[in-house]
């Protein structure tokens, strides 16, 4: 099938199939504090992502490009991201890298946002020179690696071996200068792929849990025999949040990402250990739905929401979000008891 179709096809049955909303936060509470002994206009919503200092924590994840029609959605985006503060992720350039008239679907982002923090992305079978030139299409501050060996064994089109991955990521990352983020699609990651990925030198993961757009869902939507049995396949969000908080003895820092609805998702995210957010369906819905104006209020909405939940915790950074106290209920509880998490 055509590379082009398929991307929008992509977006096309995400904005249909919406998005479950068990990314596993509802079974996260903070614990309330009365005297927070902070004002909600001292809070900042400043973040570091390894070496880079991110105006917002709320990250427009990695979608799309590589068709003519995702040009659009790409600038949206860029514009939202340029007016907001926000870094912001494109999709695949596997596309533009195979067929060079596509790259301006990708390259409108940095013209629209000279001076943002953006992220060039490609799959785990790329090399280090397709890494290099994706970076370079885009002046990239980071590159973005995805994951996704699911959602390729649904597709007919998809790739079947997934051998040599963590040496490729690990020749990448040693080899490009600016950061690596490592980031899984919607099935979130256990703590023995983030310790993999430490070890290969990545310095920031993307948990990229389920609860959020299903990639499962949509192979098997797009397949003419579809595998629903795997539909619910991987860790939620907060699984996998969890599942990063057991590993130590590395300088990793975290995006959460997959299902994030609102500012109290990111709060969340963050107190679990998480330094920003990505957020892919919820902005892909947005720029499709709503004027540019919407668009921009319901930004400040998610961080006026991250502020009042930072304000009433004491929190007067993303990273004091980190100490607040919360507790683990329901299906999350009894599954982190069997992972050994406290
Ligand atoms: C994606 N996503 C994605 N990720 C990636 O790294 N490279 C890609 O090319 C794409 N393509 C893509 C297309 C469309 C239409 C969507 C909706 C998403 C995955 C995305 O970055 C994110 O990991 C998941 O969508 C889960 O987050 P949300 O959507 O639940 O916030």
């Amino acid at each position: 099938m055509d590379r082009s179709i398929r991307k929008w096809e992509h977006v096309q049955i995400a904005l249909q199939t919406g998005q479950s909303g068990k990314n596993g936060l509802d079974d996260i509470s903070f614990v309330p504090n009365s005297l927070p002994n902070i004002s909600y206009v001292n809070t900042k919503l400043t973040t570091q992502l390894d070496v880079l200092e991110l105006a917002s924590p709320i990250i427009i994840n990695g979608m799309t490009g590589g068709a003519v029609k995702t040009t659009t959605i790409n600038q949206k985006l860029a514009i939202l991201a340029k007016e907001k503060g926000l870094a912001m992720a494109v999709g695949s350039q596997m596309a533009a890298l195979r067929d060079p008239a596509l790259a301006d679907s990708y390259t409108v982002v940095r013209r629209e946002n000279p001076d943002g923090i953006i992220f060039a992305n490609l799959g785990a079978e790329a090399s280090v020179d397709q890494a290099r030139r994706v970076v370079d299409m885009l002046e990239a501050n980071a590159l973005q690696i995805h994951l996704n060996v699911m959602q390729e064994l649904l597709m007919t089109e998809g790739d079947r071996d997934f051998s040599g991955y963590l040496e490729q990521i690990a020749a990448i990352a040693s080899n490009l200068s600016v950061p690596v983020i490592v980031k899984e699609v919607g099935f979130g990651m256990s703590r023995q792929t983030i310790r993999q990925l430490a070890e290969a030198g990545v310095s920031i993961v993307d948990v990229g849990g389920a609860g959020g757009t299903n990639f499962a869902r949509i192979e098997n939507k797009r397949s003419a025999k579809p595998l629903n049995m795997f539909d619910n396949w991987g860790l939620t969000t907060a699984q996998s949040l969890l599942e990063a908080g057991e590993v130590d003895g590395f300088r990793l820092t975290y995006i959460a990402s997959g299902g994030i609805r609102h500012g109290l998702d990111a709060a969340k995210s963050l107190a679990l250990g998480a330094s920003a957010v990505g957020m892919a369906g919820a902005f892909l819905r947005l720029v499709q739905e709503e004027s540019l104006e919407d668009c921009l209020r319901t930004i400040d909405e998610w961080h006026h929401q991250l502020r009042v939940a930072m304000t009433a915790l004491g929190a007067a950074t993303c990273a004091e979000l980190r100490k607040v106290p919360l507790t683990i209920a329901g299906e999350l509880a009894v599954w982190a008891k069997q992972r050994g998490i406290a």
